[in-house]
């Protein structure tokens, strides 16, 4: 067998990530002791196991070995600082870092995302590492908070952003939204309100430029992106190949009938080149809370689907819409698609804000003035 160059090991195992625990106990003389650890691992659920692998020539861990329980502490991404004291043989970590007992005795420091309280279960050889399978006795989530993550000999947390949060398509947009910025200040003014121009990269769309009716005041973020996800991105995806529309449709909840009415309104987008939705009973404040939270880059994967499953419970209040005549709307938005190369729609105008209590020729004169607008921006009027 070919010897393997430690150097090698390192280099090569380093490029498998982990989080970072710090294993803590009371020990025989009733000092509190923690040591950072790398290797630990969830190992059977009955009975609730779990282990960790600490060096046999740790100091700290010959107090823990001989520990009636111990601890295991899961750092936040905040945590940096207590993972590089836990990482030395300081004699005063525990007055440096605040903690409290944990059912067993043990310390759970302050800041941790989770702790698991454990009893020792067996000792088992593993080269100049000890396997310890820990016994689960308690256990519990400290706070929603992203854990520290350690990954090629540096420390960090995990993101479910993409990491190119802008690309050149988004640049483009937004120089041709300057370039058609007088024509979105005239539709503003001439139907008294909001316009934005909204492009999208990816899965996702961004607000690349509003213009407003004087005394109308702008909700926009700039560059805060949102998911293309049903009930959110219909006239974008209404550019998109088959395939692709089959998988947004599939994305939205509720039951066949609710998928057929978001194709629906994709296809309206298709045929017409515009869509809108209705205001009233819409849970706006939830929706919009939504949505900022979508851009925080600190999101959990679970406060991720969380605020996912917020988004999609909007979907019922956006129906496919044609105006009829006789009827009055309350018109929340108005989307309109600026036309792309090769039927694509990588932009669209949305008019929001707009006066409520119209009538059905009222909405298509808007209509008509947005796409005038989509044209000019397309450089196609
Ligand atoms: C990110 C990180 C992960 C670590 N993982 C382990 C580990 O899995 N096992 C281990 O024995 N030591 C690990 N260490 C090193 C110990 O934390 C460190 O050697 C110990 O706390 C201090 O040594 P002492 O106990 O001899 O005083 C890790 C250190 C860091 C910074």
């Amino acid at each position: 067998m070919t010897a393997v160059d430690p150097v090698r090991f390192r280099e090569t195992l380093g490029h498998y990530p982990t989080g970072v625990v710090v294993v803590t106990c009371i020990d025989d003389a009733g000092e509190p002791q923690g040591m950072v650890i790398g290797s630990f691992t969830s190992v059977s659920l009955d009975p609730p196991l779990v282990a960790y692998f600490p060096s046999k020539t740790s100091r700290t861990y010959q107090r823990v070995r001989t520990g009636s329980s111990f601890c295991v502490n899961v750092l936040g991404a905040d945590q940096e600082d207590v993972c590089r004291l836990f990482a030395t043989g300081a004699p005063d970590k525990f007055d440096r870092a605040a903690w409290r007992p944990a059912p067993s005795g043990a310390p759970i420091l302050d800041g941790a995302v989770a702790w698991i309280d454990c009893a020792p279960h067996a000792i088992q050889d593993g080269g100049d590492h000890d396997i310890v399978l820990g016994r689960v006795t308690d256990l519990d989530v400290e706070s929603a908070a992203n854990p520290l993550l350690f990954f090629q000999g540096g420390y960090g947390r995990f993101s479910h952003r993409p990491l190119v949060a802008v690309n050149e398509d988004v640049y483009c947009a937004i120089r041709a939204a300057e370039r058609g910025r007088e024509h979105l200040q005239g539709l503003a003014e001439e139907l008294g309100a909001e316009v934005n121009v909204i492009a999208s990269h990816g899965e996702e769309m961004v607000y690349v430029a509003t213009a407003v009716c004087p005394g109308v005041r702008s909700r926009t973020v700039l560059g805060a992106p949102f998911p293309i996800l049903p009930p959110l991105g219909e006239v974008h995806v209404s550019g998109w190949p088959e395939d692709r529309i089959a998988e947004w449709v599939a994305k939205a909840p509720g039951d066949d009938d609710a998928r057929a009415r978001q194709l629906a309104r994709v296809r309206q987008a298709q045929e017409r080149g515009w869509t809108a939705s209705l205001a009233g009973g819409r849970p706006e404040g939830e929706l919009r809370e939504a949505l900022r939270l979508w851009s925080d880059p600190d999101l959990t994967p679970a406060q991720h689907r969380e605020v996912t499953e917020r988004i999609a419970r909007a979907t019922d209040y956006y129906q496919p819409f044609e105006p009829v005549d006789g009827e009055i709307y309350d018109l929340h938005s108005l989307l309109v698609a600026v036309p792309g190369p090769e039927g694509r729609v990588d932009l669209v105008v949305r008019v929001g804000q707009l006066r409520h209590g119209v009538d059905a020729a009222t909405v298509r004169g808007w209509v008509s003035r947005a796409k005038q607008t989509a044209r000019r921006l397309a450089g196609s009027e």
